[in-house]
């Protein structure tokens, strides 16, 4: 990735699901800095401690899963319930924007397009400092997706069909 960064076929390198620990060691080797980590950030696993190393390393990051996956325990919790009818917006939309105001990159899955472009409409309206402290006592370090060493050799040997994409 250095490499193809160097010769200006990419614009920036992200990392994918790394540890503090896992990107400290890229930090000590690197000759680029990754710009951005993407890993699994929601309301349930807000990764303050992760954040506040990322924000000191000015890299950038990345929520998957920003709606837990769809999980409607999360999305229905009753407090983005109140401040969706107050702001005359869903539920979704609650969660994402507390996403940005949190400093999250943000991209939410949907195969509905009222949802995808519901997720766009996001910005004539914030969140006050109170019910941001609101949301972010949900956190309870719940994750949807746990990785294993046999996960992660799986995921590196895999070979995407590239070929017969084209
Ligand atoms: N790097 C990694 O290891 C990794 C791992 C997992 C996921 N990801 C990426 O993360 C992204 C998001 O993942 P995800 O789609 O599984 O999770 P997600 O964005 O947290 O949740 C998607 C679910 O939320 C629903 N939804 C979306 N917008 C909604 C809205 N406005 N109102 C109500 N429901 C709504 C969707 O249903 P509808 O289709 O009905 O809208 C879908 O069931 C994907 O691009 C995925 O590739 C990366």
């Amino acid at each position: 990735m250095e490499q193809a960064y160097k010769a200006g076929k990419v614009k920036a390198i992200g990392l994918s699901n790394f540890t503090t620990a896992q990107i400290q060691e890229i930090l000590d080797i690197c000759e680029v800095k990754p710009a951005i980590l993407q890993t699994e950030v929601h309301p349930y696993s807000q990764e303050q401690k992760l954040k506040e190393f990322l924000a000191r390393e000015n890299i950038v990051i990345q929520a998957w899963y920003p709606l837990g996956h769809g999980d409607k325990v999360l999305i229905q919790e009753p407090v983005f319930t109140r401040l969706a009818a107050k702001y005359g917006k869903s539920n979704a939309q609650i969660i994402l924007r507390w996403h940005i105001q949190a400093g999250n990159v943000v991209i939410p899955g949907s195969k509905n397009p009222d949802h995808i472009r519901a997720n766009f409409d996001l910005f004539d309206f914030s969140l006050s400092d109170t019910e941001m402290a609101e949301i972010a006592a949900l956190n309870t370090n719940k994750r949807y997706y746990t990785s294993t060493p046999q996960l992660l050799e799986s995921y590196a040997a895999m070979v995407p069909p590239v070929d017969e994409q084209k």
